[in-house]
This record gives C-alpha cells, sequence and structure tokens, in this order.
C-alpha cells in the first residue's frame, strides 16, 4: 500500500507494509534521529511531530499519518544550520551520549509553540515521558527555559 504525506515540509508517496509502524517507516526512509528504544510508548525516544502534536512512532502505524505534516528533527534544523532549540540544548550542556535529545527537542518545540513562557514544573510535564539516562534532566529543563527566553526575544525563525 502507498500512502502521502508530508515529511519535513517535503511531499513524499511512500509504499508501507501491512502494519508497519511510523518509525519503522521513518527510519526507512532515512530519517536517523528518530530513535529505537523500548518499541512500546514508554521512553520517547522515537518522538516525533504528527501535525503539530508529539507522538511515538514506535506506537503509531504508518498508515495513519496518511494526509498529515511529520516533522522530525532533521525538519528543524541540522550542524551546519541549527535551530535554536537544538542550540539552547547545547548551550545548556543537555546532550550527553544524545539518544534522547530528538525526542526531548521536539516534545519541548511543541511546548514552545503554545508556551513560550513556561514554568520549570510546566517544562517537567512536557518532558515527563521522554526518558533519559544521562543527564539527571536537570540540564534538559535548563536548556527549554533558554530556549523559551530566546523565542520571547524573537531569536526564533
Ligand atoms: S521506542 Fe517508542 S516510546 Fe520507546
Ligand atoms: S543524553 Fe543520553 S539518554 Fe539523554
Amino acid at each position: 500500500m502507498k500512502i502521502y504525506f508530508e515529511l519535513n515540509g517535503e511531499s513524499r508517496y511512500e509504499e508501507i507494509e501491512p502494519g508497519e509502524s511510523l518509525l519503522s517507516l521513518l527510519r526507512r526512509v532515512g530519517m536517523r534521529s528518530v530513535k529505537s528504544g523500548c518499541e512500546t510508548g514508554d521512553c520517547g525516544v522515537c518522538t516525533v511531530l504528527v501535525n503539530g502534536r508529539a507522538v511515538r512512532s514506535c506506537t503509531t502505524f504508518a498508515a495513519q499519518v496518511r494526509g498529515k505534516r511529520v516533522t522530525t528533527v532533521e525538519g528543524l534544523g541540522d550542524v551546519d544550520d541549527p535551530h535554536p532549540l537544538q542550540e539552547a540544548f547545547v548551550e545548556a550542556g543537555a546532550v550527553q551520549c544524545g539518544y534522547c535529545t530528538p525526542g526531548m527537542i521536539l516534545v519541548a518545540y511543541e511546548l514552545l509553540s503554545e508556551n513560550d513562557n513556561p514554568t520549570p514544573e510546566e517544562v517537567r510535564a512536557a518532558i515527563t515521558g521522554n526518558l533519559c539516562r544521562c543527564t539527571g534532566y536537570v540540564a534538559i529543563v535548563d536548556a527549554v527555559l533558554l530556549a523559551a527566553e530566546w523565542k520571547r526575544e524573537g531569536k526564533w525563525r
């Protein structure tokens, strides 16, 4: 079966297998920022945005994004042209192994799209379903608050 969807602003028409997960599809088409972890919806490393909402791609069928907008970290920025959220994570020292980082950045992007002046408690609530075994979360919360500050200052594109 083929489905049409938008991936990071580009139209895609991809063949999918019956029952294939969105995680599998995105990895197959080269979105290596989308990580595989528990594959049971518990760790958040596979998070992507679908029509601007954070979803677990491991527990989402590829067929469910038919006609929808999918955003991965590749759609925000890269090493040569990072998004301010990515820069904030580096600035705050919120990246260690980096495995959780794409999912963290996308849940933060969803939060800051709706609220560019969150409290630390609101940031913690937003990332609560995303596990990080390296940082202890403090630097991640600092990074999101820094990105929010930059957004309020008009530094986001
Ligand atoms: S791999 Fe999807 S939530 Fe863990
Ligand atoms: S930086 Fe290693 S899991 Fe979060």
